[in-house]
This record gives structure tokens, sequence and C-alpha cells, in this order.
């Protein structure tokens, strides 16, 4: 899960992520009177359940509606889960019987999972390979059964670089042979950066709401801020591997991608934790969770008093005045 952009600076990567989480708590979309899915984030998905304006089921229907459209073109996702409306169904008349899960925060939330993350249901699991195809796995990943445990959906799966980019240095970011050529939704002709492509692409154009990437090396953070996403990749271990079509045990982690931080640490909050089929590494990892959990650091003004630095210098063709620069400068106004 390299990604072929490893020139790019850590920090940049950190500032954009913080300029995009700025923009998105800056443009909620409350003010609107009828329920929009598109760009609606989790909380918003809630409490449009909560006030009976959507359903589950309606909501699974329109990502399918969009994954159908959209998909010809930008091949974020590589399979639709046969199943995903009848979990749809199931989670709504739950929320109507009031049972206790379904006050969980992920309940009937429709996820999509990068394909080397393993399912046992109708999808296939295949790291983007015509060699994993019809492979059957023996269970589900420990990630997937915390996930199905919160009530979430799994509506697809996603493209990626084939193999999580260890296919070969000489194929494109985000092609597989199964998924084809992923496309940045914002500017088709670039690269989306890779190996999570298809995971980054889908949510960037509402696909469906939240994902999940894996990275061993750059394949979360990379897509993420080429597609104007929030990542996070947790510490080795902090999330379990079992399951995951493996790169490196020393390096690969399984995170979120999502379009806001506080959607990105929902997901955090579920799939971390000790697993006892990734025992030595979850275990290890399981002690630097902080003593109340993430969920805690969400806050609006978490910024305030905050010092930031600003690498004006990252790139290769990055002169004062360059194209470039004058693109960073005014992001850099709108940070401010
Ligand atoms: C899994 O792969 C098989 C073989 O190509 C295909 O028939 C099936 O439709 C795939 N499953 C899904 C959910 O797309
Ligand atoms: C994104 O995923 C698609 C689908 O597999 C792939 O064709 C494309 O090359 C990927 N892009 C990058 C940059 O990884
Ligand atoms: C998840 O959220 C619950 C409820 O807010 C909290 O008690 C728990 O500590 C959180 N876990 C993590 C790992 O953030
Ligand atoms: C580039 O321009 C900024 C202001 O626009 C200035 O502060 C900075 O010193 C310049 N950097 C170089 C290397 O000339």
């Amino acid at each position: 899960m390299s990604s072929s952009a490893s020139m790019l600076n850590p920090q940049i990567s950190l500032l954009l992520l913080i300029s995009f989480a700025l923009s998105l708590s800056v443009s909620q979309s409350s003010t609107y009177h009828v329920f929009a899915i598109k760009e609606a984030s989790v909380v918003d998905l809630q409490n449009a359940f909560k006030q009976n304006q959507l359903t589950s089921r309606q909501l699974v229907e329109f990502y399918i509606g969009e994954i159908r459209i959209l998909n010809l073109v930008l091949r974020g996702v590589i399979e639709v889960n046969p199943d995903a409306l009848y979990q749809a169904n199931l989670a709504d008349q739950q929320r109507k019987a009031k049972v206790p899960g379904s006050l969980y925060r992920l309940h009937g939330i429709p996820i999509l999972l990068k394909d080397n993350i393993a399912t046992k249901d109708k999808l296939n699991t295949t790291a983007g390979s015509f060699a994993l195809l019809k492979s059957i796995v023996p269970w589900n990943a420990g990630m997937v059964m915390k996930l199905r445990k919160a009530g979430a959906i799994i509506l697809e799966k996603a493209s990626l670089s084939e193999w999580a980019n260890f296919r070969s240095l000489a194929v494109p970011n985000g092609w597989s042979a199964r998924g084809g050529q992923g496309k940045n939704p914002y500017v088709l002709s670039a690269d989306p950066c890779g190996s999570s492509n298809g995971s980054t692409i889908s949510v960037a154009a509402n696909m469906v709401v939240v994902s999940l990437g894996s990275e061993t090396d750059g394949s979360i953070l990379c897509p993420t801020s080429f597609n104007g996403l929030v990542g996070i990749k947790p510490t080795v271990g902090l999330a379990s591997r079992a399951g995951v079509i493996p790169v490196s045990p020393r390096q690969d982690t399984i995170g979120p991608i999502c379009r806001t931080v506080t959607d990105a640490v929902y997901i955090l909050n579920v799939t971390i934790g000790f697993d006892y089929y990734d025992a030595q590494a979850t275990k290890e990892a399981s002690k630097y969770i902080p003593r109340g959990g993430y969920m805690q650091f969400l806050k609006v003004d978490g910024l305030k008093g905050k010092r930031l630095g600003i690498v004006r210098n990252p790139f290769f063709n990055f002169a004062n005045g360059s194209d470039l620069s004058q693109v960073f400068e005014s992001h850099f106004q709108t940070l401010k």
C-alpha cells in the first residue's frame, strides 16, 4: 500500500486535512428544509432517522442509484452487496421497535470497505485481483465484526490499486484488473493517488457516507489528501488486521476515510481495540487508547490557541508566484 506520491510532505497532508476539516465544519447544511443526503454526515443522517425524515432503505437506495451513474466513470466501487437493502430494512425495523442497539451512532449507516478486507457474505474479497475471485473467506475480518455489532450496513467493496500497490511498480495508481482505473472526482485526469483510492473516490463523490481504507505506506493519507477528505491512519495494532489481505504485518493498519473529522472518529471509536485474531499487536496498542476514548476530543473550538507550522516550500515547482503557490496561498487564507 505504498503510494506513488511518496515525495508528498506529511506536514502538507496534515495541513490539507485540517483545512478540509475546517471548511466542512463551517458549511453545515442545517438550513435546508428538505433533507439532502448528498454531503450529509453521520450525525445529519442519524438526526434525519430520528425525525422520521429518512430511512436506511431510502439512504441505501440513494447510494445504489448514485453508484449506477457515477461509478461508470469514477470506478471507485468494485461490487455492491446484494443484501444491503435487506440489511437496511432490518435496521429500519429495529429503529422503529426501539431495540437498544438502534441508538448506536453507526446503526443503519452504510459503509464501504476496501476490497482487501474480508467479509463472509455475498461480496468477494480480492484485493482487486482476478486471482482471488470466488475464493471463500473463513470469517469476517475483525473490523467487520465490530462494524456489524455497531449496526453498520456493509454496502459495497471499493476498488484499490491492485494488491494495495504491491503488484508492480509500473501499474498506475488506483488501477486494478477487476476495478479498472479509478478517477479523481474533482479532476478526472488527475491522480486520485492510492492505494485506498476506491474508498476515497466513493466518499468524495457521495457514493457512500463513510469508508475504511488500509495503509502500509501512504495509502490512507495520500488518497484522502488528493480527494479532499479526512483520513486517520491509526497506530499499527490499534485496529485489528485480522482478515485483511496483508502487505507487511509491521506496517499495515486499517483506518477511516470520511468527509468530516467527526465521522472519522465515530468509525475509529467502534473499529479499534483488542482482537483475539490479531492479539499481540492489538493488545500492545490498546494500552495507548486514552481513558474515555477519542470522542472526548471532538470539540468545536478544538483548534483554538493551537499553533500550526506552515511549510512554505514543500514541492518542486513551488516557486513564489507559481500556480501551485497561488492555490496554496488562497487555501491558506481560507484556513486562516
Ligand atoms: C463475486 O464474484 C463472482 C464471480 O465473478 C460474481 O459472480 C459475483 O457476482 C460476485 N459477487 C458480487 C456481490 O458482486
Ligand atoms: C483508484 O482505483 C481505481 C480502481 O481500481 C484504479 O483504477 C485507479 O488506478 C486508482 N487510482 C489510484 C491513483 O490509486
Ligand atoms: C467510544 O465512544 C464511547 C461513548 O462515547 C466511549 O465511552 C468510548 O471510550 C469510545 N471509545 C474510543 C476508543 O474512543
Ligand atoms: C514568498 O512570498 C511570501 C509572501 O507572498 C514571502 O513572505 C516569502 O518570503 C516569499 N518566499 C520567498 C522564498 O521568496
